[in-house]
C-alpha cells in the first residue's frame, strides 16, 4: 500500500486528539503533511495549543502545525467545551508545548501543500468546522479538483443531531463552510453521526487501550475516560462516547472498514430551527457523477483493532 499524504484539519477536542494520535502512530502508512487547526470545540488559540501538545506526546514534532480561522464564515463561534472540557482536552494535564506552531496561516498552508504536489496526491481529513477548507477553496478554487479526497466528519441523517435536534456540531458550527465544501465538486467522503455512532468507546475497549501502556495509549485512555464520564452525565448512564474524528483517519487508512453510498448533500442555512441540518438525498440521478459519498456503516471492531495495533507501536 502506498503511503497516503494527508492534511489533518481539526479542532482538538478530545476525539480530534485521538484521531491525531492514531495518525501520528501510523507513520509507515500515512505521511501527515501538516496539521491545521480551527476554532471549534474551544477557541482557536486553544485548538492550536492542544494540537501542539498532542504532537509532543506522540513525539512527532516533524509535523508542522498551522493555526487557522478564529471564527466561522458567517455565524458567531459556538464552542462544545461541555463535551471537551474548558481546555479542550478533558482531564489531560496541560503545559505549554515546547515546539511552536509553524508561521503562516492554515488556509495558506492547505493551498500551498495541495498546489505544490501532483493532482490527486493529497487528501485532507476535516474533523472540525470546515472553515479553513472553505476559505482555501474560495482563495484557490483549483484545490477542489486537485484533492485526492476530503474525508469529513460531519452531518447526520438517521441519527438526528447532537448539538440541536437536527444538526451535528461541526456542520452546525459553520454551515456555510460545510455547504461550500459539499458543493465544491471535490471528492468528499462524509462520516456523519449515522456512521460514527456505531463506533463507541466502552470501558472494556478502554481497558484494552490502557493495557498497551505506551504514552500514546495512556493519553488516549485518559482522554476517553473523560469522554465516558461526560457522556454518562450529559447523555445517559448507558451511553458511551462515539469515536467521531478517529473514524476519518481509520477511513483513510482502511476504507474497507466503512460502507458509503453516493448522495446529494445540502445544508440548511436559513431556518433558525434546523440550521446546519444535512439533507442527505440517496436518490441521486447519476450515482457515477456524485462527488459526495455518505457513510452508512462502520466496522466498529475493525476500527478499534486498528487503533489498538497503532497505539501499541
Ligand atoms: O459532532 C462531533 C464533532 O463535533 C466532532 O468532531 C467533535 O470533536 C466535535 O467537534
Ligand atoms: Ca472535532
Amino acid at each position: 500500500m502506498s503511503v497516503k499524504a494527508v492534511i489533518i484539519d481539526c479542532d482538538p477536542g478530545v476525539d480530534d486528539a485521538v484521531a491525531l494520535l492514531l495518525a501520528f502512530a501510523s507513520r509507515a502508512e500515512m505521511d501527515v503533511l501538516a496539521v491545521t487547526t480551527v476554532a471549534g470545540n474551544v477557541n482557536a488559540a486553544l485548538t492550536a495549543r492542544n494540537a501542539r501538545l498532542i504532537r509532543q506526546i506522540a513525539g512527532r514534532e516533524d509535523v508542522p502545525i498551522y493555526a487557522g480561522a478564529i471564527a466561522p464564515l458567517v455565524r458567531p463561534p459556538v464552542v462544545a467545551s461541555h463535551f471537551h472540557g474548558d481546555s479542550g482536552l478533558g482531564w489531560m494535564a496541560i503545559s505549554e508545548p515546547a515546539a511552536p506552531a509553524a508561521t503562516g496561516h492554515a488556509v495558506d498552508a492547505i493551498i500551498d501543500l495541495i498546489m505544490s504536489r501532483p493532482p490527486g496526491s493529497v487528501s485532507i481529513a476535516v474533523t472540525g468546522p470546515a472553515t479553513n477548507l472553505a476559505l482555501a477553496m474560495t482563495l484557490q478554487p483549483a484545490i477542489a479538483q486537485r484533492l485526492e479526497q476530503a474525508v469529513i466528519m460531519g452531518g447526520a441523517r438517521s441519527e438526528g443531531g447532537n448539538i440541536t435536534a437536527s444538526a451535528e456540531y461541526n456542520v452546525f458550527a459553520d454551515p456555510h463552510a460545510a455547504e461550500l465544501v459539499f458543493r465544491s465538486g471535490a471528492p468528499c467522503v462524509v462520516l456523519g453521526l449515522d456512521a460514527t455512532h456505531q463506533v463507541r468507546a466502552t470501558p472494556p475497549k478502554l481497558d484494552a487501550i490502557r493495557g498497551i501502556g505506551t504514552p500514546a495509549a495512556m493519553a488516549v485512555a485518559d482522554l476517553l475516560d473523560f469522554s465516558i464520564a461526560v457522556h454518562r452525565r450529559l447523555v445517559g448512564p448507558e451511553d458511551y462516547p462515539p469515536l467521531h474524528d478517529p473514524c476519518t483517519i481509520a477511513y483513510l487508512l482502511e476504507p474497507s472498514l466503512f460502507q458509503t453510498v453516493p448522495v446529494d448533500l445540502r445544508v440548511e442555512l436559513e431556518s433558525p430551527l434546523t440550521l446546519g441540518h444535512t439533507a442527505v438525498e440517496f436518490r441521486v440521478k447519476d450515482p457515477g457523477a456524485a462527488t459526495v459519498q455518505w457513510a452508512v456503516k462502520a466496522n466498529a471492531e475493525g476500527v478499534f483493532d486498528l487503533l489498538l495495533e497503532r497505539l501499541a507501536r
